[in-house]
């Protein structure tokens, strides 16, 4: 123990220099601050106004002059990073190649409905709470959150419910109520989540500090001694929750967030996060998830920086070896554009796959991190309009989700290898959700309508013939196909929520196809690169960072982290902190501090 301690010193000791010596260098300033936070203007509803700032075209003469980064897409982790930036004083152009900003946060009107794409709830937005406290900086208070209820998940295992109750106390509590007996494992399992929740910040560490200092530690075995959250994410949750419990449904209820990889290839610490991330409570954007891009733009304006969409980026520019700009595609033109800094939030496989030449993609070093890793599982979407408000028609702010049994393993592998008929009877696997239930002002934007959407995992084999053509041209078989699924999904609801026979007025799907399409999702990947537990071992994890082997090219969004949207908010961070060559996390926890103070001399 003492030999540990002795080499640890100097390690901490150098990281304390390290800050000091930024700090002298880049400055006390904190990007962070109170001040920024103004009182929340009210919701625009007016689409020509929303227009302006999400669908603002690319044109050559709209280029800022003396840009200090170029960002290659407008997810929420390419707006994060270049918000985080413009904190600092940074002039940021955002390019995106969809006809309007957000990525997979963006949202599409049709026959007086609204839909989102791919954000359903977030955790963590809690008054003083850090993510809470990350998002207001990023939109200087502007973006709202609206609570779901207490109850904000149910999980239907084959014939039983079981619910999720939020808060500190009642999260565990409602479970061993509903697993009588379990309460032993359910107490074992809550401690290793906080554990795990509370040393994350260590894997974020682990990207940040030198590559050279994290092989180091991981090496020499310190890194293992110094948190157990390290084995953590190295395990396989099967691995973990199995020596819990031999409750097949509880073992499901530890990770009942399906994101394509079964328990026994997942890392136990992703799954603990994922129940830890909503244990305090779910919260959707007020006014709809594209309030999140509508309230990042100002900010990176204000610096002097834009966002403009139908900017389809064709390749990064190189010279000797680092990146010094993006070029464009306009037409058939090239439209070069240059920046000291190019941030991607593309997603890695793109960066490296496409928009680099071949020679970059085959070195050694990018060559091995890649085959360690996999394109995520894709997914099927149904968006389902619906005569009738929410609260007319009973609907709740609850998600649901469904699995026809209880062990994930045999069923995400027999979910791989079905035949089409038997996916679309058996519905292996499906989630269910009513964004309209879970933001109030959804009834004054679209009065009388609601709209529910439905979710399953899908791989890209079942669509990849029509990959490349373009929306509404891919023909019959692939509607009808499309539909039949859609069908089959949207009857399996009607059985959970009887009251929407007949008021059904608009159904649309989405396949692996169409996010490949709109969002450049590498094979129409949900969640960027694949989360099984390869991606969460220490090596990797310390090599999946924001810097790359190109100098002046920095990741950012889903791929540097975690996926979601709390992970490609980190991920932007993380971006930040590397282009500045500043620990934001630093400023994040001394402003959080204080605002806790104050939240709490405001209750006393
Ligand atoms: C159906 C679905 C449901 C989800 N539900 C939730 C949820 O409930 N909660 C949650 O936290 N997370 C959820 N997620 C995940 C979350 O939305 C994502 O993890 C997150 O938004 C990813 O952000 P990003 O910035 O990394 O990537 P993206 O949002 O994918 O953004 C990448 C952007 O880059 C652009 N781009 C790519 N290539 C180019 C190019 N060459 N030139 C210009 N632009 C380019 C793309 O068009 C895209 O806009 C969901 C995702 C999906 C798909
Ligand atoms: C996880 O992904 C890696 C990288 O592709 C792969 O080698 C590994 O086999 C995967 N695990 C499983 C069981 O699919
Ligand atoms: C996971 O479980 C399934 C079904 O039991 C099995 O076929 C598969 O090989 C297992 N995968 C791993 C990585 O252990």
């Amino acid at each position: 123990m003492y030999v540990l301690w002795i080499l640890l010193i100097p390690f901490f000791l150098s990281i304390v220099l390290l800050y000091f010596y930024f700090r002298l260098y880049y400055g006390w300033g904190s990007l962070f601050t109170e001040e920024c936070i103004q009182p929340p203007r009210p919701l625009v509803t007016d689409k020509k106004s929303r227009d302006k700032v999400l669908k603002q075209g690319f044109s050559q003469d709209k280029i800022p002059p003396n840009l200090d980064a170029l960002v290659i897409g407008s997810g929420v982790g390419g707006l994060a990073a270049a918000a985080a930036l413009a904190k600092a004083g940074k002039r940021v152009l955002v390019l995106e190649q969809h006809d309007q900003a957000g990525g997979s946060c963006h949202t599409f009107q049709e026959h007086g409905y609204e839909f989102d794409v791919g954000l359903h709830y977030v955790g963590q937005m809690h008054e003083g709470g850090m993510f809470r406290v990350i998002m207001d900086q990023l939109t200087d208070g502007q973006l709202q959150w609206n609570r779901l209820g207490d109850q904000y998940d149910s999980v239907i295992i084959g014939h039983k419910v079981y619910r999720l109750y939020a808060g500190k106390q009642e999260f565990p509590d409602s479970l061993k109520n509903q697993f009588p007996g379990e309460e032993e494992a359910i107490d074992k399992f809550v401690t290793l989540m906080k554990k795990v929740a509370r040393h994350v910040p260590l894997l974020a560490m682990l990207k940040m500090i030198p590559h050279y200092l994290a092989l180091f530690l991981l090496k020499s075995g310190l890194l293992h001694r110094l948190s157990p959250v390290f084995r953590l994410a190295e395990s396989s949750h099967q691995d973990v929750v199995g020596r819990l419990t031999s409750n097949k449904e509880l073992q499901t209820m530890f990770s009942y967030l399906f994101y394509g990889v079964p328990p026994n290839d997942s890392s136990f610490m992703i799954n603990a996060l994922l129940l830890h991330h909503y244990k305090r409570g779910a919260w959707y954007p007020r006014g709809g998830s594209s309030e999140i891009a509508f309230h990042m733009i100002p900010v990176i304006e204000r610096a002097g920086g834009m966002v403009l969409v139908r900017a389809p980026v064709k390749r990064i520019l190189l010279n000797n070896g680092r990146a010094t700009g993006v070029a464009v595609q306009k037409k058939d033109k090239e439209i070069c554009i240059y920046a000291p800094v190019v941030i991607s939030d593309a997603g890695i496989f793109n960066t490296y796959e496409h928009l680099l030449p071949p020679e970059v993609r085959n070195t050694p070093e990018v060559d091995s991190l890649l085959s360690s890793l996999q394109y995520g599982m894709g997914c099927f979407l149904v968006f389902v309009g619906i005569c009738g408000a929410s609260d007319e028609l009973g609907l709740k702010s609850t998600n649901l989700w469904i699995y026809s049994e209880s062990d994930l393993n045999s069923l995400m592998e027999k979910f791989q290898s079905l035949e089409w008929e038997e996916v679309c009877e058996q519905l292996p696997l499906m989630f269910i959700t009513f964004p309209s239930a879970k933001d109030p002002t959804y009834s004054q934007r679209h009065p009388g309508h609601s709209c529910m959407t439905l979710l399953t995992m899908a791989p890209y084999d079942w669509f990849h013939q029509w990959s490349g053509q373009k929306p509404r041209q891919r023909g019959d078989e692939y509607q009808g196909m499309k539909m039949q699924l859609a069908e089959h999904m949207v009857e399996r609801a009607i059985k959970e929520f009887p009251q929407l026979q007949g008021k059904i007025e608009y159904m649309e799907a989405a396949t692996p196809v169409s996010n490949e399409y709109y969002l450049r999702a590498p094979k129409g990947s949900m969640y960027g690169a694949e989360q099984n537990c390869s991606r969460y071992q220490c090596e990797i994890i310390g090599r999946m960072r924001s810097q790359t082997v190109v100098p002046g090219l920095y990741l950012t969004g889903q791929d540097v982290f975690s996926s979601g949207v709390a992970g490609a908010v980190h991920g932007g961070l993380l971006c930040a902190s590397a282009v500045l060559n500043k620990i934001l996390y630093i400023d994040l926890l001394m402003l959080k501090k204080r605002l806790k103070r104050r939240i709490r001399q405001r209750r006393s």
